[in-house]
């Protein structure tokens, strides 16, 4: 355990990225209002910001203040939000409810909900684009080459190929492993490099870091995997039962609740061995990678 107040530390940072969204993102009534509006619509919904905190949790582990980040942050929200969207379209995984509300596609249309969701990919390149305080143009171009690498084929969207491909059939642990690597490991894992790397921490830094983002990646999908199973419709803000009524691969299909929870905890315990040389700055780092096991939303 740290010192660390986990609940301040989250209500802090969340409320930094909400107003960073809320000023990055074209007003609701500017041309073509429409698609502002179900751009605004299902990015200012809530949800927990968990990318965006990570990137800038981990610019103060290596030690730097997050401010300069902000727009990077919010570029990975905007990437998340975006496949959320397109994730809950009728030719996906055909859900009514996001974060508490109806998802975009029941709001809007479908049109404008695959709209909405090109829109906040590119939004996404045009903020991690834009100028960063201290932030050499060399470094800003690796993080933005990680973002699309991890956010494109060679991460999310080929992780959700893979887990359309495998709805309906029974896989094996190393099939579900890559999945739930690419669809949620690959983003998570790109933040706290990202958020590392552009704040100046050091290879070695980066290195411990990318073994941490990577371990709790996992652990975060194996949980909501659970969630899916055992959580609540009106405390997750999304439908439970989803995956049974899909068939979908997941952790607790293949193995049960409880072996899923053990494996989630290995993750976790892996990622808080990741940390094992840093100072209290990575505190809010070792706080959250606990907090991924107790969620209930
Ligand atoms: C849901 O992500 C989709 C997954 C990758 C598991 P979150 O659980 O982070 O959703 P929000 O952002 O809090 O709504
Ligand atoms: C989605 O996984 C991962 C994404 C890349 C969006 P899920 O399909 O399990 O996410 P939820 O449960 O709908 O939020
Ligand atoms: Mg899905
Ligand atoms: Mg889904
Ligand atoms: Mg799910």
């Amino acid at each position: 355990m740290t010192n660390v107040n986990l609940k301040d530390y989250l209500n802090e940072k969340k409320s930094l990225v909400e107003k960073g969204l809320d000023t990055l993102t074209p007003a609701a009534d500017k041309p073509p209002a429409r698609l502002n509006q179900a751009m605004r619509y299902s990015l200012l919904a809530g949800g927990k910001r968990l990318r965006p905190i990570l990137v800038l949790a981990a610019a103060e582990a290596v030690g730097a203040s997050c401010l300069p980040l902000l727009p990077f942050a919010c570029a990975m929200e905007c990437i998340h939000t975006y496949s959320l969207i397109h994730d809950d379209l009728p030719a996906m995984d055909d859900d009514d409810l996001r974060r508490g509300l109806p998802t975009c596609h029941k709001q809007f249309d479908e049109a404008t909900a695959i709209l909405a969701g090109d829109g906040l990919l590119t939004l996404a390149f045009q903020l991690a684009t834009s100028p960063m305080e201290g932030v050499t143009a060399s470094t800003q171009l690796t993080a933005i080459h990680y973002l699309a690498r991890d956010a494109g084929i060679f991460g999310m969207v080929g992780g959700q190929m893979f887990d359309l491909l495998a709805e309906g059939r029974q896989v094996e642990l190393a099939e579900l492993q890559n999945i739930h690597i690419h669809k949620t490991g690959a983003l998570i894992r790109c933040a706290t490099v990202c958020g590392a790397m552009l704040a100046g921490g050091t290879p070695d830094q980066v290195h411990h870091l990318n073994r941490y983002g990577e371990a709790i990646g996992i652990a975060f999908q194996i949980v909501d995997d659970i969630l899916d199973e055992i959580g609540d419709t009106s405390q997750l803000g999304k439908t439970a039962g989803s995956d049974r009524r899909k068939q979908k691969s997941t952790y607790t299909q293949l193995m049960g609740i409880s072996r899923a929870r053990q494996e989630a905890q290995n993750y976790v315990d892996e990622a808080l061995h990741a940390l094992a040389d840093f100072p209290s700055s990575a505190d809010p780092l070792r706080e959250l990678a606990r907090y991924i096991l107790s969620r209930s939303q």
